[in-house]
């Protein structure tokens, strides 16, 4: 017989005002190591890697990821009634079509083609700043990566990459601090953006080209297509899905690489770790440290009775340091032998990341180019991170020096 979990003495995540992300993941760790299970303001966490992959991979356990901007408190109506079901936050049937149908599109092959196109963007971003020795490196490369990828992606010119990266901007405020003061803006952007993606979607449909948006228009299961707002929709989730994550991912890259130097170089000197280094950085410090889910029915699971209606976080970042199945999880370590269990920054089960094989080529490249192009990189001053509380969290600034002239 199941322990209902409100019965159950569990310790609390406390909250801790102005704590930075790592006091928070150190506290979190050290809680993982006593209890798979803790409480928190909305619910629940799991600490643990079974824990969490336990509840990612139990499709009894909804996303709750579209709830966010209720629990935030907003109430605006026009905002709460202006936004669709996506990718992200749909279940069961929906989910399964809409993944059955766009999944192709984002193989790694897919990715691959983008390879060159990735490599001449930041050599383009380092040009800028290679003869100068410093650079402030969320600014000058991180922030401006990702747009290009995604417009390429999608097959949206040139000159509309700079309206891209504003609609970009706009819409992911759904997962600032401050959602409740910009709805408005938000509801604004997702219009814009919709009136736009039709345009473009017209276009393919007429003259199809090799892209993603041409792929997701010709992708078809047994007669089944994805409807124009289908495919609108799909476009904000790339968006929202695929900027601001690789962009901190990449951001939290450079801070690791700069506190470890030794690592920088065994990458410069073996492009071909880059891959490796990927993974290893996303375990250490994943841009995405967990996510959240709502109990769709009543659940039992690991002896404890969680009620229709229960909210839980999952920890994927205590959940990469989980000594039962990373050793010495603490140490940051490219050359890492692989687990056999693959780190869980990515998410796990029906939702794990759409984009991954995009995100891990993106990286890779950018890993490369910048590890040869900026030898000797360090900090040149205080990183100042984003608030612990966000949903992507990564740098805000950066600055850096390296050898200059490469
Ligand atoms: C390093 C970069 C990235 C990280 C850390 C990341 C992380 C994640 C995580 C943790 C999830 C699961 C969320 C959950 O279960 O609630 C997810 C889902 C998703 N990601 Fe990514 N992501 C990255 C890049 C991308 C890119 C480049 C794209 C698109 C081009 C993308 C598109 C998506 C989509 C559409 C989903 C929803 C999938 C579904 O619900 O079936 N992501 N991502």
């Amino acid at each position: 017989m199941a322990t209902p979990a409100a019965d159950l003495e569990l310790p609390s995540i406390p909250i801790i005002a102005d704590a930075n992300r790592d006091e928070r993941q150190a506290l979190l760790r050290t809680m993982a190591k006593e209890n798979w299970l803790v409480r928190n303001e909305i619910g629940y966490s799991v600490l643990t890697y079974e824990a969490v992959m336990g509840i990612l991979r139990d499709k009894r356990w909804h996303s709750a990821t579209g709830l966010i901007s209720q629990l935030r408190g907003i109430t605006d109506e026009e905002f709460l009634s202006n936004r669709r079901v996506s990718i992200l936050s749909a279940e069961g049937e929906v989910h399964v079509r809409l993944r059955r149908l766009v999944a192709p599109a984002f193989s790694p092959r897919s990715a691959d083609r983008l390879r060159p196109f990735m490599r001449e963007t930041v050599n383009g971003l380092v040009d800028a700043i290679a003869p100068l020795g410093r650079a402030e490196v969320v600014k000058d490369i991180c922030e401006p990566y990702p747009i290009p990828i995604i417009c390429e992606l999608l097959g949206a010119p040139k000159e509309d990459w700079q309206s891209f990266s504003v609609w970009a901007t706009d819409v992911l405020r759904v997962f600032s601090d401050t959602v409740a003061e910009e709805t408005k803006i938000i509801v604004k952007a997702r219009d814009e953006l919709n009136e736009y993606s039709r345009g473009l979607i017209e276009q393919r449909r007429s003259v199809p080209r090799d892209d993603l948006l041409t792929d997701l228009i010709k992708s078809e299961e047994a007669g089944d297509k994805l409807t124009t707002e289908e495919l609108e929709t799909m476009v904000e989730a790339i968006i929202v899905g695929g900027t601001d994550t690789t962009r901190n991912q990449l951001g939290l890259a450079l801070v690791l690489f700069a506190q470890h130097p030794d690592q920088w170089q065994k990458l410069r000197n073996d492009p071909s770790l880059a891959p490796r280094a990927v993974e290893e950085v996303m375990r250490y410090s994943g841009a995405v440290g967990g996510t959240i889910r709502i109990a769709s029915e009543d659940i039992e699971y690991n002896g404890v009775f969680f009620p229709k209606g229960t909210f839980m976080s999952t920890s994927m970042s205590s959940g990469n340091f989980d000594e039962s199945i990373f050793s010495t999880p603490e140490t940051f370590d490219i050359m890492r032998e692989p687990s056999g269990h693959p780190h869980m920054s990515f998410g796990a089960g029906i939702h794990y990341c759409l984009g991954a094989a995009l995100a891990r080529a993106e990286l890779q490249e950018s890993f490369n180019v910048l590890a040869e192009r900026l030898p000797s990189l360090a900090l040149a001053g205080e990183v100042v991170f984003k608030p612990t509380g966000v949903g992507i969290f990564g740098p805000s600034q950066l600055p850096i020096t390296f050898d200059a002239g490469h």
